[in-house]
């Protein structure tokens, strides 16, 4: 039947009204929230999480940037010097693209989940081979797709002074340097990142030495751009809020960027409500302080209670993540997200 001009407006009308209602009416997403505030909120990932619907639609969800938890490690990603693993970093690649997600890149230089070939390096010539044939080779093809890359990991040891790896034994320290300008060169886009674990406070050894490290880089002209806290915090030890922030200061009047790139607070089990209350003070202190410093991404170490890192490292230790085992949110989380809407 033809529907009169009148009969069709009305319709389109209704069509129009009932369609706001149900819009306004439907739950915002956490990712809708972080979109909204131009705030970059991430998780690290397996391969799994972005082929089962749940997982990846709980990432799609919540989440505007990821990182591999493992993939691009070199034992997985060059396991031989001519063998190079792109599948399952291409399947994170489009999943990022198809979902308008960023990308950290983790890790070229690393002392640790390198292949037998690399950690059997004696040579230095050898070395300076694979670890600039490596760089070039992932940041070519990915050129313009990673919004940054730890370039170095773990540089520095728990005392202070750089540590003993494959790459310091073979090249010399002068291999950090190297590792950024071949990055550079490579992509001239990504954000190019010094990350660490035991960084983040003013007035700590470690902390003043990954501060001193970085800033003769920048005195030297040496192509970085921002640095990497990772934050794997205890919720029985509250955040220094005073020590961090003045951490974030001076790296700031650097002209540096800082992201925290692996958030996580392990409990010491069994779990309490009282130990619950004090990890999510250590989650909201840090999400409060990388909102008001204009943090460049605040990336969590994992979503979810089932694949956490945390018990098979930390003996006694657990429950570290916003959503739990069965992969529903804690209370944690809806504090977070309060954070994120204000
Ligand atoms: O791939 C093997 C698998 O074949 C085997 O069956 C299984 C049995 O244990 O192990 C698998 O490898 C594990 C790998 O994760 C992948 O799941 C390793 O045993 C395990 O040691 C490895 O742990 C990773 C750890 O880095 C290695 O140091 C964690 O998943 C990962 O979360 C962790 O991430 C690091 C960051 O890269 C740097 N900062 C610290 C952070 C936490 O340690």
């Amino acid at each position: 039947m033809i529907q009169r001009p009148i009969q069709r407006g009305l319709l389109l009308v209704g069509t129009f009204i009932s369609l706001t209602v149900f819009l306004s009416c439907a739950p915002r997403t956490m990712r809708s929230v972080v979109d909204s505030r131009g705030f970059l909120f991430g998780v690290a990932v397996r391969p799994g999480d972005l082929l089962d619907p749940k997982d990846s639609k709980l990432l799609k969800d919540n989440f505007n940037i990821l990182v591999a938890e493992n993939i691009m490690k070199l034992q997985y990603l060059r396991p031989t010097a001519t063998f190079w693993n792109w599948s399952d970093v291409d399947n994170l690649v489009r999943f990022a693209e198809e979902n308008r997600m960023k990308l950290r890149g983790h890790t070229f230089v690393w002392h640790n989940q390198n292949p037998p070939f690399i950690n059997n390096l004696s040579d230095k010539e050898a070395a300076l081979k694979v670890l600039t044939e490596t760089i070039t080779e992932v940041l070519t093809r990915y050129k313009g797709k990673f919004y940054e890359y730890d370039v170095c990991n773990e540089v520095i040891d728990d005392n202070g002074v750089l540590r003993n790896s494959i790459w310091m034994r073979t090249i010399g320290p002068e291999y950090i340097d190297i590792a950024f300008k071949t990055a550079r060169q490579a992509d001239p886009s990504v954000k190019l990142i010094l990350n660490d674990y035991n960084n983040e406070y003013a007035g700590t050894v470690k902390g003043d030495a990954f501060y001193n490290l970085v800033k003769g880089m920048v005195d030297r002209g040496v192509p970085i751009d921002g640095v990497g806290f990772q934050l794997h915090m205890l919720a029985e030890l509250p955040v220094n809020k005073e020590a961090l922030q003045a951490n974030i200061k001076r790296f700031r009047d650097l002209g540096l960027t800082v992201s925290f790139t692996e958030v996580d607070v392990r409990i010491k089990l069994p779990v309490t409500p009282e130990k619950e209350a004090a990890q999510q003070a250590v989650y909201e202190d840090l999400l409060r302080i990388a909102r008001e410093e204009n943090i460049s991404c605040f990336v969590l170490w994992g979503y979810t209670d089932a694949y956490s890192w945390i018990p098979g490292t930390f003996a006694g230790y657990g429950s570290a993540h916003p959503f739990d085992q069965n992969k529903q949110p804690k209370k944690l989380y809806g504090s977070l997200r309060k954070i994120l809407e204000k």
